[in-house]
This record gives C-alpha cells, sequence and structure tokens, in this order.
C-alpha cells in the first residue's frame, strides 16, 4: 500500500525470472545423495520415470526462461529504444510476462508423451502449452506493435528489420510449439528431425536475431560513433534470412518423412523401410541445412567484420579529439 521501491521496468522482470529459472533449473536437477559421509561419490535423489520427469519439469526452464525470458528482456528494452517510441502497452507487458512466467512452469512433460509418464501428466503438458500461445502471442504483438506510426523504418533501416523478424520467429515457433505438445502430433515429431528444426526457429531466427539487432543498436553507441556501413547490415539481414528459412525448411521436410517412414508397414504388417533407409533419404535435407548454416556464419562473419571496423572508427575519432583538445588549449 506504502510502496517505496522504484518501479522496475518490465525487461527486467524477465531478466530476474531468467536468472531464477535457471538456478531453480541447475538446483532441482542435481539434487544428489551422498553414497557416504566421506566420499564425494553421490546418485541422483530420483530414479526412473520419476528423474524424467523432474530433469523435463525444470529443464523446460532452460527453453522458457534461458531461450526466452532473457531475450524478451532484450526486446523490451532495445525494441522500444531503437524505434524511439514507448513500448506499444505497458500493460499488457506486464500480462505478458506474469502469465508466461507461470505458464511456462507447467509444461516441461511435453517432452515426455508417448512414455512412461502417467497419461495425466502429459495431458497437463499440452494443456498448458496450448494457453501459452496467448500470452507469447500478447508479447510478440506488444513488439511489433510498438512500431505502429514508424511502419517506414522497416524500408530504412535493417536494424530495426532483424528485431521485427526475430518477433515474427518468436510467434512462428511458439505457434509451431504448442502444435507439436499436442500428443497425435507429437507422436509423429518426437525423435525427428521436425523438433530440431523447431529448435532452430526459435534459437536462430528468435534468439540470435533478436541478439544482432541489440549489438546493432549498442555497439555504435558504445563507441559513440555511426556503424561502419548499413550496406553490410542489409546483407548479414538477409542472409540470415536465407539461412534460417533453408535450415527450417529442410528440418520440416526431412522431419516429417522420417515419421511417416518410421511408421508405414507394407501389406503383410512388416515396418516399410530400416532405419539406414531413412537415414539415406534425409542426405538432400542434410545438405540443404549445411548450406542454410554457411549462410547464416557469412552474415556472423560480415557482422563481425562490420563492428570491428565500427569500433575501430570510434576509437580513432576519439583519439583525434583527445589531441585536437591540448592543441585548441
Ligand atoms: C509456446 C511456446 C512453446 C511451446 C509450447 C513449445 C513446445 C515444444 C515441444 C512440444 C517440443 C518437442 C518435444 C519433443 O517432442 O521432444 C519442443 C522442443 C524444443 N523447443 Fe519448444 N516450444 C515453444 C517455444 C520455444 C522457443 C521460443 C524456443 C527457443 C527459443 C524453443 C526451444 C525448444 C528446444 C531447444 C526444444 C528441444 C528440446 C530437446 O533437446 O529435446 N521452444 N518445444
Ligand atoms: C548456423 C547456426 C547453427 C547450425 C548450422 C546449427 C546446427 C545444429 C545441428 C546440426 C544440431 C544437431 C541436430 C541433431 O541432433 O540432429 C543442433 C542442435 C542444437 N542446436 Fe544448433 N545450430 C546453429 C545455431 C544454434 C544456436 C544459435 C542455438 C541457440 C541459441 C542452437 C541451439 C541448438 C540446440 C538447443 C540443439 C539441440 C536440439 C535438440 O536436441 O533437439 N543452435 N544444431
Amino acid at each position: 500500500m506504502q510502496r517505496k521501491q522504484p518501479h522496475i521496468y518490465v525487461a527486467n522482470w524477465f531478466y530476474l525470472s531468467f536468472i531464477l529459472a535457471t538456478a531453480l533449473l541447475h538446483t532441482f536437477n542435481n539434487i544428489a545423495v551422498p553414497v557416504s559421509l566421506f566420499t564425494l561419490k553421490s546418485y541422483s535423489l530420483f530414479s526412473g520415470p520419476q528423474d524424467a520427469m523432474v530433469q523435463w519439469w525444470y529443464g523446460h526452464n532452460a527453453v522458457g526462461f534461458f531461450l526466452t525470458a532473457a531475450f524478451l528482456g532484450m526486446m523490451y528494452y532495445f525494441v522500444p529504444k531503437h524505434a524511439g517510441r514507448p513500448i506499444y502497452s505497458y500493460r499488457l507487458s506486464i500480462v505478458h510476462f506474469w502469465s508466461l512466467s507461470f505458464m511456462y512452469m507447467w509444461v516441461g512433460t511435453h517432452h515426455l508423451h508417448w512414455t512412461a509418464l502417467p497419461d495425466w501428466a502429459s495431458t497437463l503438458g499440452a494443456t498448458f502449452s496450448i494457453m501459452l500461445l496467448l500470452p507469447s502471442w500478447g508479447g510478440m504483438i506488444n513488439g511489433i506493435m510498438t512500431l505502429s506510426g514508424a511502419w517506414d523504418k522497416l524500408r530504412t533501416d535493417p536494424i530495426m528489420r532483424f528485431m521485427i523478424l526475430a518477433l515474427s520467429f518468436y510467434g512462428m515457433s511458439t505457434f509451431e510449439g504448442p502444435m507439436m505438445s499436442l500428443k497425435d502430433v507429437n507422436a509423429l515429431s518426437h525423435y525427428t528431425d521436425w523438433t530440431v528444426g523447431h529448435v532452430h526457429s526459435g534459437a536462430l531466427g528468435w534468439v540470435a536475431m533478436i541478439s544482432f539487432g541489440a549489438m546493432y543498436h549498442m555497439i555504435p553507441k558504445l563507441w559513440n560513433t555511426q556503424m561502419y556501413s548499413i550496406k553490410l547490415i542489409n546483407v548479414h539481414f538477409w542472409l540470415a534470412t536465407i539461412g534460417v528459412l533453408l535450415y527450417i525448411t529442410a528440418m520440416w521436410i526431412s522431419g516429417i518423412s522420417q515419421g511417416l517412414m518410421w511408421r508405414a508397414f507394407d501389406d503383410f504388417g512388416n515396418l516399410q523401410y530400416s532405419f539406414v533407409e531413412s537415414v539415406a533419404a534425409m542426405h538432400p535435407f542434410y545438405a540443404m541445412r549445411a548450406i542454410g548454416g554457411m549462410f547464416y556464419l557469412t552474415g556472423m562473419i560480415i557482422m563481425a567484420y562490420n563492428c570491428y571496423m565500427t569500433i575501430r572508427q570510434g576509437l580513432r575519432a576519439a583519439n583525434t579529439a583527445t589531441q585536437a583538445a591540448p592543441a585548441a588549449a
């Protein structure tokens, strides 16, 4: 009622939750019982399905907080800063934070569908995963709508484009995730490259792209200069976009093919394909992923060069200023 604590901006709430939830993950997933007082040997407190359940219950924090909340913190700081506008709805960002933090804690069992886990535990994970679509998309819309009234920036500013594309991939992977958490979809997607594609639409599309945007925003400010080349940021943007699209489309095709090949039966009720046949069939898609990865990596090398030149340019300007100052005096 008589709060003295100054307001904490929503980005910091996301950061706080990331630190706390990652600590929870490491604590619970490493609880062990020592064999004796005097040896260093110990065994996990949990065993069998309970162990798997505990590992994923908290393990999902790696996805929900390490790979998501931390980067949402960056998004809530850098998107309004770079757009030069306040966040579209601050109220929505608070709803986003609390509902996301609450729901992410319950979804871990979607990693263990069709295992020895009780069916209700699986259903619980799937239910919360579907509900999670709402806060995730609320956050995405909040970030994207921050640009309302300044959409022209997307045409001229590749840094803004990185941030908005990152948000679009955030939306895409948080739509795909709830879909994959449905037990029937997961029966096909689990153990296949579909999961790997989902991972990287989050990792390369969302996590890496928002980081690129943040770094391009921050580096010139830190060295009190402009980015060395806007053209090279543009080249990086397109290489990264094409790279991630090649990666995830290759994995969608190979993942769904793997799933369908593994469950195909012939007229006699035998498996139609051996495992090795399914591996051989994936070859073109792995080549496609490698090309996508090369695109992505090339973009990052260009970014490293661009940042190096920016820092050099900033240091040179600072040196000239300090040399000129005594001369002027
Ligand atoms: C509403 C949000 C999301 C939901 C409901 C969700 C759901 C899922 C599901 C069902 C799986 C497959 C589990 C399996 O069959 O093994 C999965 C895997 C995974 N997801 Fe998501 N996902 C979401 C968002 C994200 C985002 C934004 C990222 C990354 C930034 C991400 C990273 C991962 C990773 C790394 C795995 C693989 C874990 C492993 O190594 O097995 N997810 N997710
Ligand atoms: C050019 C960039 C990248 C390439 C080419 C790449 C490639 C790969 C490959 C080939 C795998 C193994 C998939 C398998 O088990 O079949 C993998 C796994 C994984 N990568 Fe990447 N990766 C890249 C960047 C990243 C980044 C930036 C992140 C995180 C921010 C990331 C997170 C992961 C995770 C969590 C897994 C485990 C997925 C699972 O077990 O389902 N990757 N990556």
